[in-house]
C-alpha cells in the first residue's frame, strides 16, 4: 500500500479508528493529543478528498478497574460505564472529534464478535484450556486478576504495577511474573490457588507476525524495530480469561464467574462498530472492511497489544484483515512530566474548553506533535506564543484584512482580476500547488508539517497584501482582492481538517457551502468576480498573559 500514499489515488475506503477510552474517567488533553485529533484530522482530511470514509470509537467498558470504580461508587457497571459513555461522546464532540459512530464494548454486537472470535480460534486449535494457579485473597475470598494485584515490574523494577502490565516500561507480563504482589483491596499477600483458564497460542503465531512486521513498510520503523525484538526474544502464550462477572462470558456454557480478558475483545470492537455503522446504511460491513485501507490510531502506551495481540487474532481467525497503519504518537508532558492527576499535572479536555475555544487545542496540539513516538510538552506561555503570534497574526490577520477590505472598499463583492504582474503569478502559482504540499504531508499523517506549511503559505499572503498596499494603489487593487479572496477560499479548505468550527464560521462569512468544497479543487481560483461577502467578524481572539497566569496558577493545585 506504500506506493499510494501520496499519490492522488482515485476515491477509496478507509476505515480510521482511535484507541478506545476506559469507560472510568474523563478524557484528557494527553488522550487528545496522541490518539483523537490525529485520528480525527486525517478523518476530515479523507473526506475531503472524497474518500469513503468509517471512522469510529467506543468506550472500552470491562474489566476490574471499572468493576473496582463501580462496586466503589455502589453503582450496578451497566450504569456506571453508560455515565461516561455519553460524558466521552459529549466532550468528543465539543472538541470537534467527529466519530461517524461511538458504541461501546459491552454492547450486543461486540460481546457476539468476541465470542464468536473465541469459537473460531478455539476451533482452530489456538485456544487451550490449562490449570494454572493464580492469587487469590483469603481475607477478599477472591481471585485477583489484573489490578487487583499490584506490585513490582519484573522488567524495570518500577513499584506500584499492576499485574499485568507495567506503565513505566509498556511491558505486558502475568500475575505470575509480578514482583512483591499485593492485595489491591486490602493490602495482603495473597496466596496461590489452582483455578482453570485459556490460553490464546500467541506463540505459535510469531513467525507470522515477524513476517507481517517486517513486510509492512506502513507501520512506524521505530516500533517495527522494537516489537520485533519483543518476538524475538520469545513469546509467551496468552491468559484470555478472567474471574470476574463485568466481561464478555466465555461461550462453552461451562465457565461459571469467568469471563474474558478485556483486551481480547475491546480491539474487536473496531470491527463490531463500524460493521454496525454499515449494517445500519445498507453496506455489507465484512466486505467494506476488506477491501479498506485500515488506520488504528494509538498512543505508545499500548504498542503491545496492537502490534501483537491484536493482528495475532486476525491473523488466526482469518476473516478480518489487517490495519496497513497503526499510527502511534508519544505521551503528553507538563513540565517536563507525563500527566498525572494526583500529582496535579493534569489538564482536564473539559477545563481546557470552558477557558479557550477547541480550535485552539486543535491548532496547537498539530502544530507541536510529530508522527512518531517522541514526547509532547504541553506549556502554557507556548501555547499563548502560537496562538497569537501564528494563529492570529499571521492566519487570521491575512483572512480578516482581506475580507474587511472586500466588504468596505467593494461593497462586499469579489472584484476582478486585472493585468497580472509578477508578484500575482507567484502567489497564484503558490495558491495551485499549496494544497498538493498539504495534502502529501497529512496522507503521511505529518499534520503538523503540514500545518507548518500552511502557516507559511498564510505569510507568503500576508506579505504579498502588504508589498501590494491595495489602500494606496486604487488600481491594482483589483487584483490584488481577487487574488486574496481566492487565497483565503483555499486556506479555508486546508485548514478544515485541523479547525473545523472556525473554517466554518469562515465560510458562512464566505458564502461558500461546505459541501461545495474538496480537496481536489482547493488549488483553483474559483470564487467567482461578484461574489458577494458578508460583513467579517473575527475569527480568533488572542490569548491574554493574565487568562496564561490564571492558568499556571491553577496547575498543582486541586488537579487543575
Ligand atoms: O489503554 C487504554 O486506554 C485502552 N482502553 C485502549 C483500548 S484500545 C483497543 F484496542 F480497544
Ligand atoms: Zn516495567
Amino acid at each position: 500500500m506504500s506506493e499510494e500514499v501520496g499519490k492522488e489515488a482515485e476515491p477509496r475506503r478507509v476505515i480510521i479508528t482511535s484507541a478506545l477510552p476506559y469507560a472510568n474517567g474523563e478524557i484528557h488533553l494527553g488522550h487528545v493529543v496522541s490518539t483523537y485529533l490525529p485520528a480525527d484530522i486525517f478523518a476530515r482530511f479523507n473526506r475531503l478528498k472524497g474518500h469513503e470514509v468509517v471512522f469510529t470509537c467506543a468506550t472500552d467498558d470491562f474489566g476490574t478497574p471499572i468493576l473496582l470504580r463501580a462496586e466503589k461508587e455502589g453503582k450496578r457497571p451497566e450504569e456506571y460505564v453508560e455515565y461516561w459513555h455519553q460524558r466521552d461522546l459529549k466532550d468528543f464532540s465539543d472538541t470537534g472529534i467527529a466519530f461517524d459512530f461511538f458504541h461501546k464494548t459491552s454492547s450486543k454486537e461486540n460481546i457476539e464478535l468476541a465470542q464468536h472470535f473465541f469459537t473460531l480460534l478455539h476451533d482452530k486449535g489456538l485456544i487451550y484450556e490449562n490449570g494454572i494457579t493464580q492469587m487469590y485473597c483469603e481475607n477478599d475470598k477472591k481471585f485477583l486478576p489484573d489490578r487487583y494485584v499490584v506490585g513490582t515490574c519484573p522488567y524495570c523494577d518500577a513499584m506500584n504495577q499492576y499485574s499485568d502490565g507495567c506503565e513505566n516500561c509498556g511491558r505486558a507480563f502475568t500475575h505470575t511474573e509480578i514482583l512483591e504482589p499485593r492485595c489491591a483491596i486490602c493490602g495482603r499477600s495473597p496466596i496461590m490457588k489452582s483455578s482453570l483458564h485459556y490460553f490464546f497460542k500467541l506463540s505459535a503465531l510469531s513467525s507470522r507476525l515477524l513476517d507481517w512486521l517486517n513486510n509492512n513498510e506502513n507501520l512506524q520503523s521505530e516500533i517495527r524495530n522494537y516489537v520485533g525484538r519483543w518476538i524475538d526474544d520469545g513469546l509467551k502464550d496468552w491468559d484470555i480469561t478472567r474471574e470476574i462477572s463485568w466481561g464478555v462470558p466465555i461461550p462453552l456454557g461451562d465457565e461459571k464467574g469467568k469471563v474474558l480478558y478485556g483486551w481480547f475483545d475491546n480491539h474487536l470492537c473496531y470491527i463490531s462498530s463500524t460493521l454496525l455503522y454499515l449494517k445500519n446504511r445498507g453496506i455489507d460491513g465484512k466486505a467494506f472492511w476488506n477491501s479498506s485501507q485500515i488506520y488504528h490510531f494509538i498512543g505508545k502506551d499500548i504498542v503491545y497489544h496492537h502490534f501483537l495481540f491484536l493482528p495475532a487474532m486476525r491473523m488466526g481467525s482469518g476473516e478480518y484483515k489487517l490495519p496497513e497503519f497503526i499510527p502511534t504518537r508519544g505521551h503528553l508532558m507538563l513540565k517536563g512530566e507525563k500527566f498525572s492527576k494526583s500529582r496535579g499535572r493534569y489538564i482536564g479536555l473539559r477545563e481546557f474548553l470552558e477557558v479557550f475555544p477547541a480550535d485552539y487545542l486543535r491548532y496547537y496540539f498539530s502544530r507541536i506533535t510529530s508522527y512518531d513516538q517522541s514526547d509532547v510538552n504541553f506549556d502554557w506561555d507556548d501555547f499563548a506564543a502560537k496562538i497569537n503570534n501564528e494563529l492570529v497574526a499571521s492566519i487570521g490577520n491575512f483572512i480578516h484584512r482581506t475580507l474587511s477590505f472586500i466588504n468596505t472598499r467593494f461593497e462586499g463583492k469579489v472584484p476582478e482580476q486585472g493585468e497580472l504582474a509578477d508578484e500575482d503569478l507567484v502567489l497564484i502559482q503558490k495558491i495551485k500547488k499549496i494544497p498538493i504540499q498539504v495534502g502529501e504531508l497529512l496522507q503521511r499523517n505529518e499534520m503538523d508539517r503540514g500545518m507548518r506549511a500552511i502557516l507559511e503559505f498564510s505569510g507568503i499572503c500576508n506579505q504579498y497584501f502588504q508589498h501590494k498596499s491595495p489602500w494606496v494603489n486604487t488600481k491594482e487593487s483589483f487584483t490584488t482582492l481577487n487574488i486574496c479572496a481566492n487565497a483565503v477560499r483555499t486556506l479555508a479548505i486546508l485548514l478544515m481538517p485541523y479547525l473545523p468550527f472556525s473554517m466554518t464560521n469562515l465560510l458562512s462569512q464566505f458564502n461558500l457551502s461546505t459541501s461545495s468544497l474538496s480537496w481536489e479543487n482547493a488549488g483553483l481560483l474559483e470564487v467567482p468576480v461578484g461574489h458577494e461577502i458578508q460583513a467579517p467578524t473575527v475569527l480568533f481572539r488572542k490569548v491574554e498573559k493574565s487568562e496564561i497566569d490564571t492558568r499556571k496558577s491553577l496547575l498543582g493545585k486541586g488537579g487543575k
